[in-house]
């Protein structure tokens, strides 16, 4: 499809200097009643209302570059058409399927499967997360090499999950979640 015309064509455009009133109100919302888990709206303090192709306009009307995609996982663009369309066609017809075999699943392994690196014949579906992602793939690697250690780079971060989280680099991620007998003392 063609891409160009999918985005707010007035980005980047800052009309109320961002947090505005109505995302420090929501922020305000968030921060009573949710979590203190959530991490992006800490760094960037924003609300978001919408979103089309590469661009998102927060509650107060200021409208962003959205460079970050959904951490990687939004190639296609907020609000594209041809998304919407499926989902639209698919939802009245079956919301959810765990694993049973489905048209639309085989589908979706039809395409993926000729665009797969050369040995790997088969697809695996996760979870959603980058987390899940990194669980599966120290459960894969244990299971075909039968081998438990792992090595991970200094400054790395892979995921809050139990086992992605010990994987990750760095005292300030992890460290109240170790093992009992890995944390550090007073
Ligand atoms: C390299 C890397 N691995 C894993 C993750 C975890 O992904 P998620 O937050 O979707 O669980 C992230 C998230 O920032 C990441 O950057």
């Amino acid at each position: 499809m063609d891409f160009r015309h999918l985005s707010f064509d007035t980005a980047p455009s800052i009309t109320t200097p961002p947090p505005g009133p109505r995302s420090r109100e929501l922020l305000a919302f968030q921060a009573a009643h949710e979590a203190s888990a959530v991490s992006y709206p800490k760094g960037l303090p924003l609300a978001l209302r919408r979103g089309r192709g590469a661009t998102v306009e927060d509650v107060d009307g200021n409208v962003y570059i959205d460079f970050f995609g959904g951490a990687g996982v939004m190639a296609v663009g907020h609000a594209n058409p041809e998304v919407i369309a499926a989902v639209q066609q698919q939802l009245p017809e079956l919301t959810h399927a765990l694993d049973f075999p489905t048209p639309a699943r085989r589908g979706l392994v039809e395409a993926l499967l000729p665009v797969l690196p050369g040995a790997l014949g088969r697809v695996l579906f996760g979870g959603p997360t980058g987390s899940d992602a990194v669980e599966s793939a120290v459960k894969l690697a244990r299971f075909n090499t039968g081998r438990m250690p792992l090595v991970a780079f200094e400054g790395s971060y892979h995921g809050m999950t139990s086992g992605a989280l010990a994987l990750s680099s760095g005292q300030p991620y992890k460290g109240r979640f170790l093992p009992l007998d890995l944390v550090p003392g007073p």
